[in-house]
């Protein structure tokens, strides 16, 4: 399957960290979804760049929904959790030490002066103005800002920030507020072992919730 115009442009401006097959499948999960008249806003936690933002944003704009992206916009904070695994801890020592390379030999985006207006100087290239209103960019720590920057109600959360304790809080946060029908989407399932955990452990707690594999798996709400 090719990539949309959309996706094919943010990762020729070397925007997302999502592979080919995950933006697809980012894009055709949000548009059924939307289809499907789930309520609710569309968010994303782990904006970095803001590749895979715009996509989010553009679609759920162009169907009347809101989004909001939740980031620090600086250095990620560091796995803490005992269940985040050997590769989370390594790959948080190279970026801690300066030595993380960029994509495509870019520098790495943790170590920009100012993400965050980088990031609304992205949107407004692709035609989406940050008005804090339908398009919110929400800086600092989840666990600080979604008390008070949170959504009442939830159709689509890509949850794209690598270690157990933060997919862990977005899990938990998000189910509250999912809209039945509503889509919860891991992107590093598959890559560090403290996303699988928080991920299997929410299924195993949570039965009103089905779990859909893939490269980046799914967790859909489906009983209210
Ligand atoms: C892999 S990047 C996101 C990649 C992006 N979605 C893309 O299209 O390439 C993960 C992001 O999650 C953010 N993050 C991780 N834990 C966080 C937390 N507890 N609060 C806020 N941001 C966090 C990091 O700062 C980083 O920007």
């Amino acid at each position: 399957m090719s990539l949309s115009a959309d996706a094919r442009r943010i990762r020729d401006e070397r925007l997302t960290y999502l592979t080919p097959d995950k933006l697809n499948r980012l894009e055709g999960t949000l548009r059924e979804t939307l289809r499907l008249d789930v309520p609710g806003d569309v968010l994303e936690f782990g904006v970095a760049l803001g590749g895979s933002a715009v996509l989010l944003a553009k679609q759920a704009t162009a169907a009347g929904h809101r989004f909001a992206g939740f980031d620090v916009f600086a250095m990620i904070p560091p796995p803490t959790s005992e269940k985040d695994d050997a590769k989370s801890k390594q790959r948080y020592e190279t970026i801690a030490a300066g030595e993380s390379k960029g994509i495509g030999g870019d520098s790495y985006y943790g170590y920009r002066d100012d993400l965050y207006a980088d990031v609304i100087a992205t949107f407004e290239r692709h035609g989406l103005a940050v008005d804090g209103q339908q398009i919110a960019l929400v800086k600092g720590l989840f666990e600080d800002t979604w008390p008070t920057a949170g959504s009442k109600s939830v159709a689509f959360a890509h949850i794209d920030c690598d270690w157990y304790d933060p997919v862990k809080f977005c899990l938990e946060s998000v189910a509250e507020r999912l809209s039945t029908g509503g889509v919860m989407m891991l992107d590093d399932y598959n890559d560090y072992g403290g996303c699988k955990t928080a991920t299997d452990e929410f299924i195993a707690a949570n039965p009103g919730f089905r779990f859909e594999p893939g490269v980046n798996p799914i967790i859909r709400k489906v009983v209210n």
